[in-house]
Parts: structure tokens; C-alpha cells; sequence
């Protein structure tokens, strides 16, 4: 299980170290993806407004062809329309899925948010059937409220 207090201590020693939010997404992704067997593809994808796509700023996993996603699209561009969460048990079930792995089974992704603006997701894949609990959405949760104060602070 990720141990998240230590995981937002390490984010906040990295900003007041001076690091910019690229290392501390690709830190993050580290991270998670080592925190447990069943996330098996981590990555992050950063919203951009005026194409309204989904871009993938890094990952841990099998390479994927989604590097980039329209709003609206699989799991991942389903959760910005929606504004909300997806936490997918079985991925065959959904119509638009776009995969990145015929191994993927189950998928969670969870909005980076700021207000009512979304700015990006975590995605995680897992090879295992509906590996994901509503304790891996909060926990998963908490870090991506972490990463949006420190996108928005760079906008300052
Ligand atoms: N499965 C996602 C695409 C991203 S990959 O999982 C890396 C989707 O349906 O949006």
C-alpha cells in the first residue's frame, strides 16, 4: 500500500527545494507505481485546454499509442467530460476503451483538479479484474490534489 503522508512530505521538500513540476510529476508516477503489485501502468495526463486533449506527461509501463487523448474518448477523456472519476472493474465493458494493453483488466483514473478546472489525471492500469477500492481512489486522490496546487502555483 502507498504510504501517502510520506509520499506528500517528499512533494513538499521538493517544491521548497525548488523543484518545478515536471520533476515532481515524474517523482509521483515513481512512486505509485512502486507502491503496489496490482498498478501495473502509471501515468499522468496534463489537460490541454485549447485542443481540449489529454497529454501524457510521463509514465511507468508498457509503452503506449495514447499519448494523447481527445475529451471524451476512453476512460481517460470520459473522466474530463464527466468531470468525474472513472474507476473501471472491467475494461472489456466499455464501449469507447481505448487499450494500452491487451493485460489491462481494470483501470482507476483520478482528476487533477483545482475548483471546477481540471488540469489533468492519474491513470492506473492494473492485470488484475476490479483492483481498485474506493481506498485507492481517495489515496490516489489526495496526491492529485497535491499536484494541482503545485501546478497552480507555478501559474502565479
Ligand atoms: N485506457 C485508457 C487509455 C490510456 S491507457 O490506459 C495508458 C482509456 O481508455 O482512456
Amino acid at each position: 500500500m502507498l504510504d501517502v503522508g510520506e509520499l506528500l512530505r517528499e512533494i513538499q521538500e521538493m517544491r521548497e527545494g525548488g523543484y518545478l513540476s515536471d520533476a515532481i510529476l515524474r517523482e509521483s508516477v515513481k512512486t505509485i507505481s512502486k507502491a503496489d503489485d496490482k498498478y501495473d501502468w502509471v501515468g499522468i495526463y496534463l489537460l490541454n485546454p485549447e485542443e481540449n486533449m489529454l497529454w501524457l506527461h510521463n509514465y511507468i509501463g508498457e509503452p503506449t499509442e495514447h499519448a494523447q487523448i481527445a475529451v471524451g474518448e476512453g476512460v481517460c477523456g470520459t473522466a474530463v467530460a464527466e468531470g468525474k472519476n472513472q474507476n473501471v472493474p472491467d475494461v472489456t465493458a466499455i464501449d469507447n476503451y481505448l487499450s494500452c494493453s491487451p493485460k489491462t483488466k481494470s483501470e482507476l483514473v483520478v482528476l487533477i483538479r483545482a475548483g471546477d478546472e481540471i488540469l489533468g489525471q492519474i491513470d492506473i492500469d492494473s492485470h488484475t479484474e476490479a483492483a481498485f477500492t474506493e481506498e485507492d481512489e481517495e489515496v490516489i486522490g489526495m496526491i492529485a490534489d497535491k499536484l494541482a496546487e503545485v501546478l497552480m502555483a507555478e501559474r502565479e
